[in-house]
């Protein structure tokens, strides 16, 4: 059975925090990470430890857990080596040996371009010119280096034997949305589709084999880099609300805004949306931070819940109240 999650918005919608608390509590065989490359910055806070991911799934606090990225996903070997040691994976993790690989040159284009990180505003991680080279077919793969050869692995012969033995994949998806290279607010997108389906691609699972997409959103939703953003807050209503935010890779000022809910709508659409993960609702109502139970949720913050799930059409089943892993309000029993 196969689970996909992707972010609905701008990313850093807490993609990181939900696949966390999913992949502890559903206990998956595989957690597959998908999406772009090391732009992503995934938070994950477990037993007041945090942890800024950018290349590893960030369902690695399941110990049981194998862990893979997808040929899709653009690897920078000394992000992913740092993590593996620091986070102490080497023996679950396998990366694909197709995975293009981001080079010093390719950090130093992406920073030094006047359009890439001047007018588009980019992470300056190198993903951008790595993914033009490899449309180029110029661009090294994950096999033709020596230090990540311990690692290498066939990923979607792994995930699609294991589909086979009934075992259960989570598939993490970064960026959002609004980011995708076709559907998002071109040019002032990532280098590559973010939606579910190229999620599923990155790791070699067909389209027939998808059970479940969880789109997550955030309650007010924030954007880095340049770029649309129709429901947008001054900076002054974002302080007043305590909801400004700093980005996990660049340090960078997220703007903040208001629910966008055609924006949602489309997403949902586009990526086949089954559930809805709903974050930051503390940032709805500050008194409903921590709480791990529907029904203590006051009126507000329920009527937004309610809000989301009739305009966009798709059912709200997984609630965070917070950053950390445990504050999360589970609706799955109750509404699938
Ligand atoms: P990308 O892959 O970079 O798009 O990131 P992401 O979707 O994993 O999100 P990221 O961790 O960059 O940003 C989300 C921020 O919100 C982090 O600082 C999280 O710790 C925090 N966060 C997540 N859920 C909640 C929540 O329910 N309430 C509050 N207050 N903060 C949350
Ligand atoms: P790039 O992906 O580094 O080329 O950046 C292109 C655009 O996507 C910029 O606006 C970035 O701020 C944005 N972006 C890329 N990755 C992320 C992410 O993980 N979270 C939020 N914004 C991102
Ligand atoms: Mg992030």
């Amino acid at each position: 059975m196969v689970t996909i999650l992707v972010g609905g918005q701008w990313g850093d919608e807490g993609k990181g925090k939900i696949i966390s608390y999913l992949c502890l509590r559903d206990r998956p065989d595989i957690i597959a990470r998908a999406g772009v490359g090391p732009n992503a910055g995934h938070t994950v806070i477990y037993k007041g430890k945090k942890y800024p991911l950018r290349l590893t799934p960030s369902g690695f606090i399941n110990e049981k857990a194998r862990l893979l990225i997808g040929a899709g996903v653009l690897i920078n070997p000394d992000v992913i080596l740092d993590e593996i040691k620091t986070l102490g994976i080497k023996e679950r993790i396998g990366i694909d040996r197709r995975c293009g690989i981001i080079e010093e040159d390719h950090l130093t284009r992406d920073r030094k371009s006047g359009h890439l990180s001047g007018t588009i505003g980019s992470t300056g991680t190198g993903c951008g010119p790595a993914n033009i080279d490899r449309a180029n077919r110029s661009l090294k793969l994950a096999c033709d280096i020596e230090p990540l050869k311990p690692y290498l692995t066939d990923v979607p012969l792994e995930i699609n034997t294991a589909l086979e033995r009934g075992k259960k994949v989570i598939v993490e998806g970064s960026q959002g949305f609004g980011l995708s290279l076709f559907y998002g607010s071109y040019p002032y997108v990532t280098s590559k589709d973010t939606s579910a389906g190229m999620a599923a691609v990155d790791v070699g699972i067909g389209p027939r084999k998808i059970e479940d997409v969880i789109v997550v959103f955030k309650s007010y939703p924030s954007r880095v880099g340049a770029g649309p953003f129709p429901t947008l807050m001054t900076d002054d209503e974002a302080e007043k609300l305590g909801i400004a935010e700093y980005g996990t890779v660049t340090g960078r000022k997220r703007r903040s805004g208001h629910f966008d809910f055609e924006m949602a709508r489309y997403s949902a659409m586009v990526n086949s949306a089954s559930q809805i993960a709903l974050t930051c609702l503390d940032y709805v109502d500050r008194d409903v931070r921590g709480i791990k139970s529907y029904n203590r949720l006051s009126k507000k913050a329920k009527d937004f819940v309610d809000e989301v799930e009739k305009k966009v059409g798709v059912p709200v089943t997984i609630i965070s109240t917070g950053p950390d892993m445990e504050e999360t309000i589970d609706l799955r029993n109750e509404k699938i």
